[in-house]
């Protein structure tokens, strides 16, 4: 992992080497799906449509940990990014340290106050700043399911976890996998994120990942959340180890598994395969978390390159904020706007269902932020958790001792 992560960084140092024209905006992200590729072109063609040329630095790691690495060496060496793709803390750690450009001009121009979600501008302002321009809103709590395995099998969208086990278990006696999953640490903590908010709801969920209360860490609930994932962890096939998210999904459009527990990104995957909600898949919110939305959004924050913000840097906010794009863009995603005012036409059943969610959570105060996405807690605590959970789920710790290394690896990072 160590060695892979360093390759990464020195290519990426490599590929910097290449001059980046005044008129182009080198864009760091980890968008690097079918799905995700889709996304992307719809930025970079209303960018290039301006005059904006566009240098593409995709690091691909889903949760985006390794694009976080070679984001640093860019910045030790130097030679930062023009535009970052950025989660939560990430961009409040950054925003600390200075280097990111202001983008107030364009916010205040622009009524971004009046238009962005409160949950999203605690992550995009600093110190009054608005210091990234947000271009989505994803959740983590959801399951895409294969619609002709559930019908073959008579398997109901199930809307409690004993449902889920006994749907599981179905699927099992089957033959197919019940679970498609990619082992590794940012895909664990994102089923995570369900089994703890389904397991403890959301008073525990805020306790454990946002406050970091120590009790709630080391409680009864957080040990019945590592059984549950050691349940889940039965239901997966025997290749799961390393697997890409979007081979994951790919499982799911192909037949082979029918269920997948990952945030919405995995409808671009589907869309992109020609696959339509309610006809070829499902989607449904983790059971026993009907009510709540644990979410994480994509934003871009600008690397200071002088003084003032640079006028590709600029367009490229303005670009990102407009209410054409956030629902061209978030259409093909499978996330929503990261507006309150776009409308909800253009999207598909899934898409409305995850505006419509997202709004009733923030109403009712069941909206969190993602814990495996980095808006829960800063990225050295999101990072111990992330070895915790893994370590759990491949089996080196009993639940006890999973629960007592969290409460350990919490109160060293945070
Ligand atoms: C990002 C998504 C991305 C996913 C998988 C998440 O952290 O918010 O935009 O599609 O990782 O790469």
């Amino acid at each position: 992992m160590r060695k892979l992560t360093m390759m990464t960084a020195a290519a990426a140092l490599m590929a910097a080497s290449t001059a980046v024209k005044a008129e182009d905006v080198e864009v760091l992200h980890w968008w690097t799906s079918g799905g995700e590729a889709a996304a992307l072109n719809v930025l970079k063609q209303d960018l290039e449509g301006q005059g904006i040329g566009w240098q593409d630095m995709p690091v691909a790691g889903g949760g985006g940990s390794q694009a976080m690495t070679v984001l640093r060496a860019r910045v030790t060496s130097g030679n930062p990014p023009t535009a970052v793709q950025m989660l939560g803390f990430d961009i409040l750690d950054w925003a600390n340290e200075g280097a990111l450009a202001d983008l107030n001009i364009q916010a205040g121009l622009e009524g971004w106050d009046d238009v962005v979600p409160e949950a999203l501008q605690q992550f995009a302002k600093h110190d009054g700043k608005w210091v990234s321009a947000p271009v989505n809103v994803h959740s983590t709590n959801w399951v895409w399911a294969n619609k002709a395995v559930l019908d073959e099998l008579g398997i109901a969208v199930p809307t409690t976890w004993d449902e889920f086990v006994a749907a599981l278990e179905k699927v099992k006696a089957s033959g197919k996998t019940a679970i498609a999953h990619g082992g590794q640490p940012w895909q664990d903590a994102t089923v995570f994120d369900a089994v703890a908010m389904s397991t403890g709801g959301p008073d525990f969920y805020k306790k454990a990942f946002i406050d970091l209360d120590e009790e709630t860490l080391g409680s009864d609930t957080m040990k019945e959340t590592f059984d549950r994932m050691a349940v889940i962890r039965s239901y997966v096939d025997d290749n799961f180890s390393g697997r890409d998210w979007n081979l994951a999904t790919a499982m799911v459009i192909n037949g082979d598994a029918a269920f997948q527990m990952m945030g919405d990104w995995a409808k671009g995957e589907f869309l992109n395969a020609g696959k339509q909600p309610d006809a070829d898949f499902l989607c449904f919110r983790f059971p026993g978390t009907q009510d709540q939305v644990t979410f994480n959004a994509d934003q871009f924050a600008m690397f200071a390159q002088g003084s003032e913000v640079g006028k590709e840097q600029a367009a490229l906010a303005t670009a990102i904020l407009s209410p054409s794009f956030q629902s061209a863009f978030n259409v093909v995603k499978g996330s929503v706007p990261a507006r309150t005012d776009v409308s909800n036409e253009a999207f598909d059943a899934c898409g409305k269902k995850g505006m419509a969610d997202l709004k009733k959570a923030a109403d009712s105060g069941n909206l969190y932020g993602s814990m495996a996405h980095g808006h829960a807690n800063p990225a050295a605590v999101k990072n111990a958790m992330y070895d915790v959970i893994t370590a759990h789920f491949n089996g080196e710790y009993d639940s006890a001792t999973a629960v007592d290394e969290l409460v350990t690896a919490v109160q060293i990072n945070k």
